[in-house]
């Protein structure tokens, strides 16, 4: 393909004494010996827009270590292949540097972006992830099986880029997409580069949980894939609790779900142990854990059913939370809890008016099936008052009305106590996975309180309106903690395009929310000691 005439330009100019090609996005692999297979490295480089009229590139610091590095090529060669390079914008440079065979420079907007309280984010990190995502995944593309990341002046957001924009489901696939290991360019900030990496992988995991088929993780295989990944803390518990333990305990609505389908039903229970007194009050988590979700006797249309293999994301959250916090060693205790099952219709299934019984006593109708998140729920967060919690949080991927209402945007978060919402509020400004309150009115309440047969129903009597709220009315009926939230994840179940560093698929949120919300209550035990 012909080069644009400033290009052409460029590289005759500097012909002279450099191997050298620029390549926009578009152009297609490296020009032959320059990188595939050389076993170099690729190179991705941040440059923030122009803030003075000369348009002259602003470099990150490594941008400018490494220009220097090339005698000012760098910079010559930006300012020669056209306009400053707007945000998320990349140019490659083969054969700059014998170490580097591809260099991917890449727009992060303006220099010191920082929080933005209209979209209640620091852009400025939010820049840098998906800046870096770009970045490395146009080296994926030239098949380079390594890339050195620019911390771009925040380490760990540049990690996360790299390690969120790099990730892919291809398990199945005989042919995969080349596996890229991204690293730090440069020695400092390695801590928090590593850091972001922990994020991210955390994250990765339960796009990875969420994303499989439903008949590879089915409830037990869940639970083993969890039981894995903490096997090697020994300050972690796991227990995988079978059918007869959930009968003995008397959770009668996972039950009724669970009955539906010949897979058996699992309560996975995890204790991680972090604070230097086992005895401190843990936060406990819980999350909605159905493997499939064909909506039972009210069965869902076919058309999209395959993405409620994605119903468990709000187990897959809380679970892949637990093993970031603790890998990073995180001081305070931590319990989940993930009632696992399949939501099927059969001869056994819940039928649109059975009334069955919760953990705490309360009879519910079941007026429609595919309301069965909340039963499974009811009985987790009744047993989760066990534990003498510091605060009850939990995920459910729980109504198409979440969706509707927020879209992508955030998760909606439906809370009893202000000092949760502020955690949760202040650590998703942090990782751009962002919470917006909803509210938890009486007058929802009674739309569910108002039932026939039954001390409780599991729809609104008004149907569709306010889904989203009467499903956290219902909620709060098993409730008595005074520190509770429930998420609702619906709307952040999956990704089209909307997060520029996820590619499309299951998106894992707001896994990264749940562990720096985490590590904020840690730190505030350690301020109150
Ligand atoms: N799992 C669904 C909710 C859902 C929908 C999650 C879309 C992710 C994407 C849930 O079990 C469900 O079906 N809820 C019903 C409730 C209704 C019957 C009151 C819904 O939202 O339609
Ligand atoms: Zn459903
Ligand atoms: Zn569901």
């Amino acid at each position: 393909m012909l080069l644009p005439c400033v290009r052409r330009v460029a590289a005759r100019r500097l012909s002279r004494d450099l191997p050298l090609a620029c390549s926009c996005p578009a152009q297609g692999p490296a020009p032959r010996g320059y990188s595939r297979g050389a076993g170099g490295k690729g190179l991705v480089l941040g440059v923030y827009s122009s803030e003075k009229d000369d348009g002259a590139a602003q470099f990150t610091s490594a941008g400018d270590a490494f220009d220097r590095l090339v005698s000012g090529k760098l910079r010559e060669l930006l300012s020669l292949c056209g306009p400053p390079l707007k945000k998320g914008k990349t140019r490659i440079f083969h054969g700059l540097h014998q170490d580097f065979p591809s260099v991917v420079v890449v727009g992060l907007g303006k220099k010191n972006a920082g929080v933005n309280d209209q979209e209640n984010w620091n852009e400025g990190k939010e820049n840098i992830r998906a800046a870096v995502a770009v970045g490395c995944r146009q080296i994926q593309d030239l098949e380079i099986p390594c890339v050195e990341v620019d911390p771009c002046g925040d380490a760990q957001s540049a990690a996360e880029g790299a390690v969120l924009g790099l990730h892919e489901y291809n398990e199945l696939k005989q042919k995969k997409k080349p596996i890229v290991t991204p690293q730090l360019h440069g020695s400092a900030e390695s801590e928090a580069w590593q850091k972001g990496v922990i994020y991210a992988e955390g994250q990765n995991l339960a796009r990875y949980l969420m994303e499989a088929p439903a008949n590879y993780i089915t409830p037990i295989k869940f639970a083993e894939h969890i039981e894995q990944k903490l096997r090697s803390f020994s300050n972690v518990k796991v227990h995988i609790r079978p059918e007869s333990w959930i009968t003995t305990e008397q959770m009668g609505a996972f039950l009724s779900v669970a009955k539906g389908s010949s897979e058996p039903p699992i309560f996975l229970e995890i204790h991680y142990l972090g604070a230097a007194n086992t005895d401190d009050s843990p936060l406990v988590f819980v999350g909605k854990g159905v493997t499939f979700d064909s909506g039972g006797i009210s069965l869902k249309p076919s058309s999209g059913m395959d993405a409620m293999r994605a119903d468990m994301g709000g187990a897959a959250t809380i679970c892949s939370a637990i093993v970031t916090a603790a890998t990073l060693n995180l001081p305070l205790n931590i319990i989940g809890l993930a009632p696992l099952c399949e939501n099927m219709p059969s001869g056994k299934a819940n039928k649109p008016g059975d009334v069955v019984r919760a953990k705490n006593g309360k009879t519910i109708q079941v007026d429609n099936t595919d309301a069965e998140g909340r039963l499974l729920l009811a009985d987790a967060l009744c047993y989760a008052h066990n534990f003498n919690a510091r605060a009850i949080v939990n995920a459910a991927t729980l109504t198409g009305a979440m969706d509707v209402a927020l879209g992508s945007a955030a998760t909606g978060v439906f809370t009893n106590s202000s000092w949760l919402w502020t955690h949760l509020y202040e650590a998703s400004i942090l990782t751009g996975d962002r919470v917006w309150r909803m509210p938890l009115f009486e007058h929802y309440t009674k739309q569910v309180t108002d039932c026939p047969l039954a001390d409780v129903s599991n729809i609104g009597k008004y149907s569709r309106a306010g889904g989203a709220c009467t499903a956290a009315a219902f909620l709060k009926e098993f409730v008595t903690a005074s520190h509770w939230a429930h998420l609702d994840i619906a709307g952040v179940m999956s990704n089209k395009d909307e997060v520029p560093y996820l590619r499309k698929g299951m998106a894992g949120r707001p896994t990264r929310t749940l562990v720096e919300f985490a590590a904020r209550l840690s730190q505030d035990s350690h301020n109150a000691k």
